[in-house]
């Protein structure tokens, strides 16, 4: 018998976008919290540099609308940037009085310390050290465990959702809910809510080097896509110019705000090589420093570059980067006293499912906030430390919407999930294999620098391995593996459609065939609602 859970709110993920909203609507609503790692687990408690906030007397809320703006190549939406702008102090000083403690410039005067990072024109970045992300996480989740109202569900993934069209064969499309998976008894639940929020985070995992951790694997955009949202701009994926090179390293983050402070860019043989790039050298917007990178490693056949900020003292080092000096030193790397071997990796899903500036899909009662939402605020780029600001901003937008909607009934006769025809697979070794190939031919051929002709390479590979993902699938028993690897194709395909309209090159994406970037073509990539296999 399938257990069945029915909450006023179900919010799919436990990330800073989907903690701020339950706590938001907590006092009046009762809110399920699924995540399908340990709760904590998620790019917010990787977050690194901080979050962008205009709190300098020297700077300006247009002057981080036109720095955004231009980021974002010209695809960003003018009215969400001000929006998203407008709204940075009132988050943090929430944030605030939820407990996160801001690193301080200076304790006589209390005054925020701000960094500096690519695309900004002012020390605009409020952070915790170098782990700002945690002091955000850990915070907001003490408060949800401790809320009355807030039931949260670790190991518990969300399979697909539950719409009236699809399952109850009406016209019109509304959210009522989720299948879901307990990882843990290995049992499927249904979930059901007159209110679904997808706050899964973005699909680093789709590429074979990312900054991401192992649950962004696009499970929210997937889910949308197959329940009839429209996808927008999946091909803009962001690769951040530097990730620690090192066999063991698993990819891990060295902050942009190292260039923030000052840190070069430099080849073995120690020349510094962005200025040739750039008027703004290491802190130009991340897509022209990530190619940059790419060029030269190519160019010169080499592995790696090298972030040099060995013109700060040790005690700079360790009291602003506590956690990147401690990981590098365990990797034998002292930052202090020689630079540090980088290369780019996949980083940030600029693209998502489309929402208003409300959260709300094209699907009643569904919303989507944080990086799996495509809002218009990033365009064709994101400017570093928007993101977690745009999980704040969108999650108070969704409450407040959410708060107006009228009290609704669900349907009685929702099926539940049906295994009555499927097996236990025999092996899994097709599935582990699957999730290689397809996160290896991404690199290869929907990377940093891309051709139609790779791309072609792409959607015929990828298009073998889904005939074998959804043979699998309608035979097997499913599994947390087997639902992330049919996620991961369906962003794929997304990704691989995406830059295959794109004619032309713009922000994050570029291809060798369009080099240009053409006026005609700007406007968002949309792909409509997936069709049934
Ligand atoms: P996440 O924090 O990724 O949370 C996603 C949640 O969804 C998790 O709980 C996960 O378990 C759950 N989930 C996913 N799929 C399912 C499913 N099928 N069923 C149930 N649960 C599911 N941005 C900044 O603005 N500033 C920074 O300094 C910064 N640094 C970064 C450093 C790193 C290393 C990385 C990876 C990203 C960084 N970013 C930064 C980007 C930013 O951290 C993310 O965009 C942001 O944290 C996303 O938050 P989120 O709530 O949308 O998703
Ligand atoms: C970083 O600290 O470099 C990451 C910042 C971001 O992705 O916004």
């Amino acid at each position: 018998m399938t257990t069945t859970h029915h909450f006023d709110l179900l919010i799919i993920g436990s990330g800073t976008a989907g903690l701020t909203l339950a706590l938001k609507m907590a006092d009046q609503a009762r809110v399920a919290v699924l995540s399908k790692s340990q709760l904590e687990e998620g790019a917010s408690l990787y977050a690194q540099g901080g979050i962008s906030v205009v709190l300098d007397k020297a700077d300006s809320l247009q002057s981080h609308i036109d720095d955004t703006l231009r980021a974002g190549g010209g695809l960003c939406d003018e009215e969400v940037v001000r929006f998203t702008v407008e709204h940075a102090r009132e988050s943090i000083e929430w944030l605030i009085e939820q407990g996160v403690s801001f690193t301080r410039d200076d304790m006589i005067t209390e005054t925020y310390h701000l960094t500096q990072e690519g695309g900004h024109s002012h020390r605009r970045v409020i952070h915790s050290a170098d782990a700002t992300g945690r002091a955000v996480e850990t915070t907001l989740l003490d408060k949800a465990k401790a809320h009355p109202n807030i039931s949260l569900f670790p190991y518990h993934i969300g399979i697909d959702l539950i719409t009236t069209r699809k399952h109850l064969a009406t016209e019109q499309n509304s959210c009522l809910g989720c299948y879901v998976l307990d990882i843990k008894k290995d049992q499927p639940k249904t979930f059901l809510a007159p209110v679904t929020v997808l706050a899964t985070g973005g699909a680093g995992k789709v590429y074979l080097y990312t900054s991401n951790p192992d649950v962004s694997t696009g499970d929210g955009i997937a889910m949308g896509w197959r329940a009839g949202c429209r996808i927008a701009n999946m091909e803009f994926i962001q690769f951040h110019p530097t990730c620690l090179f090192h066999p063991k390293a698993k990819s891990f983050l060295i902050s942009e705000a190292l260039r923030g402070e000052g840190a070069t860019l430099k080849l073995a043989d120690g020349t510094r090589f962005m200025p040739a790039f750039h008027p703004q050298a290491e802190l130009a917007p991340r897509d022209i420093v990530a190619r940059a990178i790419d060029h030269e490693m190519k160019r010169l056949g080499q592995d790696c570059v090298y972030l040099d900020i060995t013109h700060q003292s040790k005690e700079f080092i360790t009291s602003h980067f506590p956690t990147i000096y401690k990981r590098c030193l365990k990797f034998g790397v002292d930052m202090a006293k020689e630079p540090i071997p980088v290369v780019p990796a996949a980083h940030y899903t600029c693209g998502g499912i489309m929402t208003d500036m409300r959260g709300r899909t094209d699907i009643d009662g569904l919303y989507a906030i944080g990086e799996t939402a495509h809002t218009g605020l990033h365009g064709a780029n994101r400017m570093a430390s928007n993101s977690l600001l745009e999980c704040l901003v969108f999650a108070d937008a969704a409450a407040n919407d959410i708060k107006k909607r009228p009290k609704t009934s669900l349907p009685a006769d929702i099926p539940h999930w049906d295994e009555s025809r499927v097996h236990p697979a025999k092996e899994a070794v097709a599935i582990s294999h699957n999730w290689d190939e397809l996160r290896r031919f991404m690199w290869d051929y929907v990377g940093i620098v891309r051709t139609t002709q790779r791309l072609n390479r792409a959607r015929q590979r990828l298009s073998l391995l889904q005939q074998e993902i959804d043979e699998f699938y309608s035979q097997h028993h499913i599994s947390n593996d087997l639902l992330e690897l049919r996620n991961l194709a369906d962003v794929a395909e997304l990704i691989i459609e995406s830059a295959l309209q794109r004619k032309e090159s713009r922000g994050l994406h570029y291809t060798l065939d369009f080099p240009e970037t053409s006026e005609k073509s700007a406007q968002n990539t949309i792909i409509a609602e997936k069709k049934p296999t």
